[in-house]
């Protein structure tokens, strides 16, 4: 089956959002230093485009998680791939993600990430699908809050393709092809 793509949110509007959140980050962790987190490999073009718009010092660690069970019935219940190289204890912890959808994910990730006692932990993601929405996170910074579409581009995947894709784009499935 081919798919095409069709633009949801193009880069310039990226681009801008990432911006505002960056200077409205750096206002709120003035005389800080943030310790960003990122959710391999989705998040990963959103943390770098945001570090760079962020003003006040940061440091940066990676994470790989994959879930248990089937697709169909994901428990939440993850298991690291990679794990931090540092330690998050007494940091001011921001946890980048490219999406949050039914929210399990997340909601068991910063569980964990809680026990190691962080300065304070919050959440940052590019987008939101607050419809798909069945465990409740507490998201602290959001890009764009969007339908309920499958998308793509800005590290995010089908299939793994499309990640490098400089907006975000809508998979349509073409039968036939
Ligand atoms: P959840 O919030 O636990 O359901 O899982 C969120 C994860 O599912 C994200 O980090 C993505 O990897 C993946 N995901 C959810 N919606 C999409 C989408 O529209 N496109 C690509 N990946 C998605
Ligand atoms: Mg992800």
């Amino acid at each position: 089956m081919a798919e095409t793509i069709s633009i949801l949110l193009s880069e310039e509007e990226v681009d801008s959002r990432i911006q505002k959140m960056g200077e409205m980050i750096s206002k709120d962790y003035e005389g800080k230093q943030i310790h960003l987190i990122c959710v391999l490999k989705g998040g990963v073009f959103f943390m770098c485009e945001l570090a760079k718009r962020i003003s006040v010092p940061v440091s940066m660690d990676f994470m790989a998680i994959s879930s248990y069970g089937s697709d169909t019935k994901s428990s939440g219940v993850i298991k690291i791939v990679k794990d931090l190289d540092e330690s998050i204890t007494g940091k001011d912890v921001l946890v980048v993600e490219d999406i949050v959808d039914s929210g399990r994910t997340l909601s068991y990730l910063l569980d964990m990430l809680k026990d190691r006692k962080p300065n304070s932990l919050r959440l940052c993601t590019l987008l939101d699908k607050p419809e798909r929405r069945v465990v409740d996170v507490n998201v602290d910074y959001t890009g764009f809050q969007i339908p309920d579409e499958f998308v793509v581009g800005y590290g995010l995947d089908y299939a793994q393709k499309y990640r490098n894709l400089p907006y975000i784009g809508v998979v349509h499935l073409e039968e036939n092809k």
